[in-house]
C-alpha cells in the first residue's frame, strides 16, 4: 500500500495525495448517504497525469473512483468502506482551453465549475445552457459522466446532446483524443457517448468541448394552474404560441412550496394560493426582459386560459432570480426537513398526470403520515416524486425502515408505464440493482461487455452502475 502512494506521490507530487482526515470531504456523498473510506485522494494536475496515475492504479490493482464537485446523489463517486480505492480527483485540472463565440464551441477541462464555464461563455455573448441548483459546485467532467439534466433540458437536451468532443483516459492508460470541435464526423461509432453517463466505469474524463447558444433575453413567470393536465397542456399551448422559446417548464406543487416555506423562510413564493404551480422560462431574441414582445404576447395568450388560476411575470432580473431560487430551494429544504426519499422517475408526456395521481394515492395508502414534495421537470416527463417522513418520526429510522419499499413502489409504477425509475441522476450505487431489476437483459449484456472489453480488471469506479450478472 504504502509502495502504490509512492508511486502516485511520484507522478502527481506529495503534496497532491491526502490521506487520513484530508479525504474527509472526498468520502461521503452530498446527501449522506454514503460513507466510503480512501486508501488516498489523488489529485492529478492534467491529462497526462491522470493517465499516469491509472497507469500505476492498473499494475498494482488498484482500484479507482474519479470524482468531481462531489454532488451527486447516487453514491456514484464515493468510495467504498474497504480503504482500498483511490478517489482520482479532477479538481485541479479546471482551465477553460478555449472559448470560440464564432463556432459556438468551448474546450473545458474535467474539473471546471459548471457556473465558471457559463461564466466564460457569458463573457463571449454565449450560452452554456447546461444549468442545475449544484452549478456552483458540481463539474464538467461529472455532469458528463452522470449525463447530467437540470432545469432547461426542453430546450437544449441533457448533457449528452451539448457534447462535441472528449477527452478520455481509458482503463489501461491510453489517452482518447476525442477533443473534436467537429459539428459533423460521421466515422463509425460515436465512442464520445459511451463515457457520456458512464458514470466513470469506462474511463475518465479529462476535457470535453461543448456547443454553445447565443445568450439571449429571457422571459420568466410563475403561474398556479389547476392541475398536473393543465400545467401539460399549458406548455403543449406555450410551446405553439412561443415558436417553440420554452426553454424550462418546472413543476412545483404545494407540498414542495410549503417545504421551502417552512425550511427557508426568506423565500417569499410569488402566488401565496394554489395547489400546482410550474416556473416557465422562454427565451426571446427580440426583447430584453419587461419589454413587450412577441414572446411576451405568447405568455400572455398561453397564460389566459381556464386552466391558469393566477399568474405572474418576472419584470426584472433580480425578480427572476427570486423565482427561481425558491425551485432551486426545494432539495435544500427537504434536506433541512431530514432529507427525502428521493425519486427522479420519467413517463411519457402524457402520462405525467396520470403517474403523479396513482403515485400519490400508492404512498396515501400504505405510508399515510408520510409527507410528499413533487416538483420536477415535467417539461421532460421527469417528476421528481420525493417522500419525507412523517411529521414526528426520525427521518433516518424512517428511510431505513421504509425507504426500499416507497421506492420499489414508485418505480414498479413508473415501469408498468413504461418509464424510467432514474430520469436524470444517474445509476451510482443507489440503483445499481435496480437497473439489474428493471434493465432489458439484452441491453444489460451489452454493457457488461463494453465494461468487460474496457476494463478486464474491473478497476474503474468499481461496484458502480453496471449491475452484477445474475448466477445460471
Ligand atoms: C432537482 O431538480 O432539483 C434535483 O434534480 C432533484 C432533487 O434534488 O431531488
Ligand atoms: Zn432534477
Amino acid at each position: 500500500m504504502q509502495q502504490s502512494l509512492e508511486a502516485l506521490a511520484g507522478v502527481v507530487g506529495a503534496a497532491h495525495v491526502l490521506t487520513g482526515s484530508d479525504t474527509a470531504r472526498y468520502v461521503v456523498d452530498e446527501r449522506g448517504l454514503f460513507h466510503g473510506r480512501a486508501l488516498a485522494v489523488i489529485r492529478p494536475a492534467d491529462a497526462r497525469e491522470v493517465a499516469e496515475v491509472v497507469r500505476v492504479c492498473v499494475a498494482r490493482g488498484v482500484g479507482m473512483v474519479p470524482q468531481g464537485g462531489n454532488t451527486g446523489y447516487c453514491g456514484g463517486a464515493t468510495p467504498d468502506p474497504s480503504g482500498t480505492q483511490v478517489v482520482v480527483s479532477l479538481e485541479r485540472l479546471n482551465a477553460v482551453l478555449a472559448v470560440d463565440a464564432n463556432a459556438y464551441t468551448m474546450t473545458v477541462q474535467a474539473g471546471v465549475v459548471l457556473a465558471q464555464a457559463q461564466a466564460a461563455a457569458a463573457q463571449h455573448a454565449r450560452l452554456l445552457p447546461l444549468s442545475m441548483g449544484s452549478q456552483e459546485s458540481c463539474q464538467i467532467g461529472g455532469n458528463l459522466s452522470t449525463n447530467a439534466g437540470g432545469l432547461a433540458v426542453l430546450k437544449y437536451g441533457t448533457a449528452r446532446e451539448l457534447v462535441l468532443g472528449l477527452e478520455v483516459v481509458l482503463p489501461d492508460g491510453r489517452i482518447l483524443d476525442r477533443l473534436t470541435t467537429l459539428r459533423k464526423d460521421n466515422t463509425g461509432y460515436d465512442l464520445k457517448q459511451l463515457f457520456v453517463g458512464a458514470e466513470g466505469t469506462l474511463g475518465i474524463i479529462t476535457a470535453a468541448t461543448l456547443k454553445l447558444h447565443p445568450a439571449v433575453g429571457r422571459h420568466t413567470a410563475w403561474a398556479s394552474v389547476r392541475d398536473v393536465a393543465a400545467a401539460c397542456a399549458l406548455l403543449a399551448d406555450l410551446r405553439a404560441l412561443s415558436a417553440d422559446a420554452v426553454t424550462s417548464f418546472e413543476y412545483i406543487s404545494a407540498h414542495s412550496l410549503g417545504h421551502v416555506r417552512r425550511a427557508l423562510p426568506a423565500l417569499t413564493p410569488p402566488l401565496a394560493a394554489g395547489e400546482h404551480h410550474v416556473l416557465i422560462e422562454c427565451l426571446d431574441p427580440e426583447a430584453e426582459p419587461r419589454e413587450e414582445s412577441a414572446v411576451t404576447r405568447a405568455l400572455a395568450q398561453a397564460l389566459d386560459t381556464a386552466g391558469v388560476e393566477d399568474a405572474v411575470l418576472a419584470q426584472n432580473e433580480t425578480q427572476r432570480r427570486a423565482l427561481w431560487r425558491i425551485r432551486e430551494g426545494i432539495p435544500a429544504a427537504e434536506k433541512a426537513l431530514g432529507g427525502s426519499i428521493k425519486h427522479d422517475v420519467s413517463v411519457a408526456l402524457g402520462d405525467v398526470p396520470a403517474y403523479v395521481e396513482r403515485a400519490s394515492a400508492v404512498v396515501r395508502a400504505r405510508w399515510p403520515e408520510a409527507r410528499l414534495s413533487i416538483y420536477g421537470h415535467i417539461g421532460d416527463g421527469n417528476v421528481h416524486f420525493n417522500v419525507l417522513a412523517p411529521e414526528a418520526a426520525d427521518a433516518d429510522a424512517f428511510r431505513r425502515g421504509e425507504g426500499a419499499g416507497i421506492s420499489t413502489a414508485l418505480h414498479d409504477l413508473a415501469h408498468a408505464m413504461r418509464g424510467s425509475f432514474s430520469a436524470e441522476h444517474g445509476i451510482g450505487v443507489l440503483k445499481r440493482d435496480t437497473l439489474g431489476h428493471y434493465g432489458d437483459p439484452v441491453a444489460l449484456d451489452v454493457m457488461r461487455a463494453l465494461k468487460e472489453r474496457l476494463d478486464p480488471r474491473g478497476l474503474m469506479n468499481p461496484g458502480k452502475l453496471v449491475p452484477v450478472a445474475a448466477a445460471v
